[in-house]
């Protein structure tokens, strides 16, 4: 008989399995699009920025065309690592033997080359991973046959424009780090419902938004979260940008790990879920201002998040993991609501589906 009662949360395993973990490390983590960096990190030419991606150090540079290019951090000849951190650039040179490639990634020259026989430079080249700029954020995807971020998150782009019209401008003021006993799920799943909100988010339900008017929808692999802000003598800071939509809140969750939200008053924030582990999840909170110039409000917002609704999501995510831990739990059944709203859980449904595909096969 086929099950045809409400639809249940899933599986503990998904959560606690180090092999399910495994399983998205080798197959989502390198099919999806992942943050990289900021662009302003990389804003003359020859600015690299490093970082690390399931399981493979990768580098972005900005070539001398302008574009941002990524690379596996491998040298062609030997495989050493090419470059650490972040920094800037003339070309790129391997510590091991001094081969050297062009900001393309193309081989340069290599000390005494000249001597192998048959050797052909124009053939030797760093291997390239698919990049893409989004409104100023650097994302990549290891699959090189992924579509483009605006086929996965159709409409977002133009989306977020009219919220955040001055995101050329815009660079990190502040991150903060918010390391969480949980696997990322959770924390994803906490950030992607507001069914918890009233409860547990005093400040957020009553100085940011207003509940009754929130809702979240599906956008392609986008959760759109929209919501109108409350009364303006309740907010609890001032909204006046002069920009359009100032008075409204919306995030756009990128499937898997990063969303982009905008706080009333247009102000721009962003999270990166960097799973550790099975258990374990670092979320990276990013805060932007102009020029990423010292910003009043901004510096304020990031203390209030990071004082309330954060601190309020920790202990939530936390209790759950255990809880996912414990033999007494029957994953229970979604609250999904056929008029979704703040108290539905419609969200959570989309989200899960997409956690089972991603270790399906
Ligand atoms: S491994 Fe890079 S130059 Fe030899
Ligand atoms: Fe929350």
């Amino acid at each position: 008989m086929p099950d045809t009662g409400p639809v249940r949360s899933l599986d503990a395993k998904y959560y606690i399995d180090p092999k399910i973990y495994e399983l998205e490390k080798a197959g989502l983590l390198a099919q999806t699009w992942q943050f990289a960096c900021h662009a302003s990190e990389l804003r003359n030419v020859g600015d690299y920025y490093t970082f690390d991606l399931a399981g493979e150090s990768l580098f972005s540079i900005r070539g001398r065309d302008g574009v941002i290019r990524t690379f596996y951090n491998v040298c062609q000849h030997r495989a050493h690592q090419l470059v650490e951190g972040q920094g800037t650039t003339r070309v790129v040179v391997c510590p091991y033997h001094a081969w050297t490639y062009e900001l393309t990634g193309h081989l340069r020259a290599g000390p005494n080359t000249n001597a192998i026989e048959g050797f052909d430079k124009s053939k030797i080249c760093l291997t390239e991973v698919r990049t893409e700029e989004f409104l100023g954020f650097v994302f990549v995807n290891l699959d090189t046959e992924a579509k483009p971020m605006d086929d996965w998150f159709p409409n977002v782009r133009s989306e977020l424009e009219s919220f955040v019209p001055n995101w050329a401008d815009l660079a990190p003021l502040e991150w903060v780090e918010i390391p969480e006993n949980c696997n990322w799920k959770v924390s994803v799943e906490n950030y992607s419902e507001c069914y918890h909100c009233q409860l547990n988010h005093p400040t957020f339900s009553t100085g940011v938004i207003k509940p009754e008017t929130y809702d979240i929808q599906p956008q392609g692999y986008c959760l759109r979260h929209t919501t109108e802000s409350n009364a303006l003598d309740q907010m609890s800071y001032d909204i006046n940008s002069g920009f359009d939509n100032n008075e409204k809140y919306s995030s756009w969750f990128l499937w898997p790990m990063f969303s982009f939200q905008v706080y009333p008053g247009n102000l721009l924030n962003t999270y990166h879920w960097r799973a550790v582990d099975a258990d374990h999840v670092v979320v990276w909170r990013g805060w932007y201002s102009v020029g990423g110039n010292d910003n009043e409000t901004v510096r304020k917002m990031a203390l209030q998040d990071r004082a309330t609704t954060v601190e309020e999501d920790i202990r939530l995510v936390e209790s759950v993991q255990k809880g996912l831990k414990s033999r007494g739990y029957v994953p229970g059944p979604l609250v999904v609501d056929p008029k979704c709203g703040v108290n539905s859980e419609h969200s959570i449904l989309h989200l899960q589906r997409w956690m089972r595909e991603a270790v399906a096969n």
